[in-house]
């Protein structure tokens, strides 16, 4: 199917006035792309069926939202972000009483079981940490915590190269084809819906971590949620980005000072 870029803008604005949800400052031709998968997906032929269906069916909606965000995921994904974060942040985390670290879209929950597997092992165990999506379809699985055993080889390599202390397979029981996170790791993540786009600060935070999210977002999105991050780290909190995005060409850039530069982890200075 083929769609203009203006349709593309009218759809957007309208499925903003309808539903509330602003994907307007998203990436153009990544957004594009998705919009022409999910109609593939539901066979919608032209750019008036889309606009009528998605206009007056708030379950495709859902679905709608579910292919335009795209929520690939894995645990302990880019290892070497997590052993940065152990090596270079853990030491300092350990210092405080008790420490928040916000995974601002977490999608379908690895990365902050990653984290909370993490901590564990350092013995930071009085951390709290909230994981938010704009997505209430993916955070439903995310605090499920169960997912495909098939995947558990390669969270295993991850693991191992984030340098994990223990066996991985310690961390959930395996039933029939699916790995059940452990109910321990789940006690101190709270799930829950927030929009990058539209909803505020909640929380002062020791760590924010944001990977493989700002990437669809056009630069003055970016530059925004940025700002959002900085007004929500206490002051000498961390904020990590990971290798695919930066605070490089952001006006904030002079708040913040260069903790890893590969792994893109910044830590507030102002
Ligand atoms: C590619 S996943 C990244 C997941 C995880 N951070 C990682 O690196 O593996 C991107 C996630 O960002 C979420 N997302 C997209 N737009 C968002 C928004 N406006 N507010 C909050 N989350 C959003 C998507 O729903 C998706 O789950």
């Amino acid at each position: 199917m083929e769609i203009s870029d203006p349709e593309i803008d009218q759809l957007l604005y309208q499925v903003k006035n309808r539903y509330g949800y602003d994907f307007t400052n998203y990436s153009q031709a990544s957004i594009k792309r998705r919009v022409i998968r999910f109609c593939e997906i539901h066979r919608i032929e032209n750019y008036f069926d889309l606009k009528h269906h998605l206009i007056n069916d708030h379950i495709l909606f859902t679905d709608f939202v579910l292919q335009v965000t795209v929520n690939i995921t894995e645990m302990f994904r880019d290892p070497s972000f997590f052993k940065s974060v152990k090596e270079n942040l853990f030491p300092h985390l350990a210092t405080y009483p008790h420490c928040k670290i916000w995974h601002a879209g977490c999608s379908t929950g690895e990365e902050a079981y990653s984290m909370a597997i993490m901590l564990e092992e350092s013995n930071l165990m009085k951390t709290t940490i909230y994981a938010t999506d704009i997505n209430s379809e993916v955070l439903m699985q995310a605090r499920e915590g169960t997912y495909s055993m098939k995947l558990m080889k390669d969270y295993t390599s991850n693991y191992i190269k984030s340098g994990g202390n223990n066996s991985f397979s310690d961390y959930y029981t395996a039933h029939y084809n699916m790995a059940i996170i452990n109910a321990g790791l789940k006690k101190n993540i709270v799930f829950s819906q927030h929009n990058l786009v539209s909803d505020g600060s909640f929380n002062e935070f020791n760590f924010i971590v944001c990977r493989n999210v700002l990437i669809y977002f056009n630069k003055d999105l970016q530059e925004r949620v940025l700002n959002l991050f900085y007004e929500s780290l206490v002051p000498l909190g961390y904020l990590g980005l990971g290798s695919k995005e930066t605070l490089q060409f952001s006006s904030l850039r002079d708040k913040f000072e260069v903790i890893d530069k590969k792994e893109k982890i910044y830590r507030r200075i102002e």
